[in-house]
């Protein structure tokens, strides 16, 4: 049912964990799963990303499309980035049975969050990135509460 590569990714998820002082953090929900998932992105000066890391309260599928999908971002630019779409991520991992496509969406979403993060706090425009939809990351993160 599952490729080698989501198999691979799922059992030795690359880039596991979270960044400390990250420069752009998102955070994405399924509401029909109930399953939710963080970005953290390090980018320098030239917007490059240095670094990525996620975590995940998500299936199997969603840990290896994240696994894949900040592989994919790691060291390239912003612009670059913005190319990695879950179906590029599912190519990379060889497919995605049919009922599995809408976790790959999780990583996408949850790097474009990232993203508009880091490009709220330096107030930038990104090309093609609009508010992420469904950022349940505010109330989690805020800690006046
Ligand atoms: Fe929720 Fe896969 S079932 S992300």
């Amino acid at each position: 049912m599952y490729s080698e590569k989501v198999m691979d990714h799922f059992q030795n998820p690359r880039n596991v964990g979270e960044i400390e002082d990250a420069s752009g953090m998102g955070t994405v929900g399924n509401a029909k799963c109930g399953d939710i998932m963080r970005i953290y992105l390090d980018i320098d000066d030239n917007q490059i990303i240095r670094d990525v890391k996620f975590k995940t309260f998500g299936c199997g599928a969603a840990v290896a499309t994240s696994s894949m999908a900040t592989e994919m971002v790691k060291g390239k630019s912003i612009r670059e980035a913005m190319q990695v779409t879950n179906k590029a991520v599912m190519e990379a991992l060889d497919g995605l049975p049919p009922v599995k496509v809408h976790c790959s969406l999780l990583a996408e979403e949850a790097i474009h969050a990232a993203l508009w993060d880091y490009a709220k706090k330096h107030g930038i425009e990104i090309e093609g990135l609009s508010q992420p939809k469904s950022d349940i990351g505010e109330e989690e993160t805020d800690e006046e509460y």
